[in-house]
Order: structure tokens, then C-alpha cells, then sequence
């Protein structure tokens, strides 16, 4: 897989999992190739399984909202999810399904070579941060291994709930400024001589922000 563009051609064509069986559409992923901000979700809803498209019904609309908060539209970033087909009724992906799936999105995140990686929601984060609850991950920026993780909630979690809402909201707000560190390197390497927190796994290491 050497494009973006041969990932999505081979993404649509995809059986290796029982996903594929009730989807209309998969969803490869979109946006700009090479995006200094990639976001992770979950999988296709409704909207997204009928258009192909990721992010392009209500959550999607709050998704477009909170670039727009920072200055940004769905063009200037790279939109990708877990799982490239619709789970029937939306339920959870599954850990087999996840499997198969995952060598499409770790080649997007390979030829993208994005600066920041936004995870939306559980999946995405325990995709890197396994067993981790998204209540206490999100709002930092973390590095595993090369990449640079910034956890927030899901933005359908965010909807609907006035509290998450305000919380999705602020972390938002915060990436222009993790951005504009990272552009400047100083977090290229660890900075801060003291052992990670004992919760952190081997690989990742805390960063402190400002
Ligand atoms: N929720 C997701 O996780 N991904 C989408 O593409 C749409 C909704
Ligand atoms: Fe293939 Fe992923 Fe769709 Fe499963 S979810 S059929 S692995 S593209």
C-alpha cells in the first residue's frame, strides 16, 4: 500500500472481516495527505455508511464545530476510524474486527506522518494506550513511541451532555498551542529527566504542557 489513495481503493473492496457483510459503503478515511493533525475515530454510523464519507452526520457536525473553534476545516486535517466498516446497529467494533482492520489505518498513519494524532473516544485511544479510561487520558498530550497522542472524548459522547460538551470544548481549545510546540520540537525529545507516572506503560511518557 504506497498511496493514501490505493489504501482507500483497497478499503472498498475489503471482506477480511464480517463487517464487510452489512455495510453500503466503507469508509477509508479523508482529508489532506499531508495533514499535520490526523484524527482517530471509531467507526461508520448510519451517515457515514451511506455516503463513504467519515464524520458526516451529527457527530460530524460537531466535529466540523470544534475545528472551526480552532480555526480549521475537515480539509486542512486527516479524518480516519478504527474500523473502516459500519458495526450493525452501531454497536462496538469488535476486538477481531479491530485486528483485521488495523493494517489500513496504521499504513494511513505511516504515509500521512501526521505531527499530532487526535484519538476520538475509547477505541482510539486504547488503539495506543490500552486499558487506559479516556476520563483521565484525555486533555494531555502524550508520545508513543514516534507519534504524538493528544486524547479527547468522543464527540458523540460530547453531544448531547452539557459537562462533556464544555470538557470536549476546552480540549479543543488547547491545539493550536500543542501545535505550534511541536512545529518548534521542543518535543522531539524527552524533556523531563523524572520516571513516567506508574500507570503509563513503558512505551509512552508524559509531557508536560507549558
Ligand atoms: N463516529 C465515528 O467514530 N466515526 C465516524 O466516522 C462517525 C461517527
Ligand atoms: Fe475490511 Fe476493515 Fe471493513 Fe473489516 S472493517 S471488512 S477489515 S475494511
Amino acid at each position: 500500500m504506497d498511496t493514501l489513495g490505493e489504501i482507500a481503493h483497497l478499503v472498498r473492496g475489503c471482506t477480511d472481516c464480517e463487517l464487510h457483510q452489512g455495510r453500503t459503503n466503507s469508509v477509508p478515511g479523508e482529508g489532506a495527505h499531508d495533514a499535520e493533525l490526523m484524527f482517530i475515530g471509531e467507526g461508520p454510523g448510519y451517515q457515514e455508511d451511506r455516503q463513504g464519507r467519515p464524520f458526516v452526520g451529527p457527530a460530524g457536525q460537531f466535529l466540523e464545530e470544534l475545528l472551526e473553534s480552532i480555526g480549521l476545516t475537515r480539509e486542512d486535517v486527516f479524518i480516519a476510524n478504527m474500523v473502516k466498516c459500519r458495526p450493525p446497529q452501531n454497536r462496538d467494533p469488535l476486538p477481531g474486527e479491530i485486528r483485521a482492520c488495523s493494517k489500513y489505518l496504521d499504513r494511513q498513519i505511516e504515509l500521512i506522518d501526521p505531527l499530532l494524532i487526535v484519538t476520538l473516544g475509547r477505541f482510539s485511544l486504547a488503539r495506543f494506550f490500552p486499558g487506559e479510561s479516556i476520563s483521565r487520558a484525555r486533555g494531555r498530550l502524550r508520545r508513543h513511541g514516534l507519534r504524538n497522542l493528544y486524547p479527547v472524548m468522543h464527540p458523540a459522547a460530547a453531544l448531547h451532555r452539557a459537562a462533556n460538551r464544555e470538557t470536549i470544548v476546552q480540549d479543543f481549545q488547547a491545539i493550536p498551542a500543542i501545535l505550534d510546540r511541536l512545529r518548534q520540537g521542543d518535543a522531539s525529545a524527552p524533556q523531563d529527566p523524572a520516571p513516567p507516572p506508574a500507570e503509563l506503560s513503558p512505551q509512552s511518557e508524559q509531557l508536560p504542557l507549558f
